[in-house]
């Protein structure tokens, strides 16, 4: 069954089973490998797009759900790579395996859009549902508040490098 989508900006036509996920589209048919495949549950985040803005877990939107959505992936974050967040999770170095990381950063976008200040429990809100199994929580956070521009203690990778 065809289907109209509107992902980074583009209009793409795909022609998938209604109830197939929209992470399989994007994935298997669109070829954007950035978003990840977790659990397929809604339980770990590494699937996380944005429509319309708001982090969603496209592990169980229908692609049916998402015509008429401005969907935003990993890839379509920023132009250039240098999104806020981008920039200051390469300042933090905070990937370990990586596997994780786009869910994370997409679901920080979201938070940091509709909160360019965000408090701690606004971030641990926002980021409740985004699990790491290399626990890279506290560099995930420290780059959060980084990108948003919040002063934070230094830890031990950033007091490294100042240290070099
Ligand atoms: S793969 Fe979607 S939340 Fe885990
Ligand atoms: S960096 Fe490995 S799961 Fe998060």
């Amino acid at each position: 069954m065809p289907f109209t989508l509107n992902v980074n900006g583009k209009t793409t036509s795909v022609d998938v089973p209604a109830d197939m996920p929209l992470l399989w589209v994007l994935r298997d048919v669109m070829n954007l490998k950035g978003t990840k495949f977790g659990c397929g549950i809604a339980q770990c985040g590494a699937c996380t797009v944005h429509v319309n803005g708001t982090a969603t877990r496209a592990c169980i939107t229908p692609v049916s759900k998402a015509v008429g959505q401005k969907i935003t992936t990993i890839e379509g974050l920023s132009s250039d790579g240098r999104h806020p967040l981008q920039v200051a999770w390469q300042d933090v170095d905070v990937p370990q395996c990586g596997y994780c990381q786009a869910g994370q950063i997409m679901s920080a976008a979201a938070l940091l859009a509709s909160k360019p200040k965000p408090s701690d429990a606004e971030i641990n809100t926002a980021m409740v549902g985004n699990l790491c199994r290399c626990g890279t929580y506290v560099r995930i956070r420290e780059a959060i508040k980084r990108a948003a521009g919040i002063s934070t203690p230094r830890t031990t990778q950033t007091a490294r490098a100042a240290a070099e």
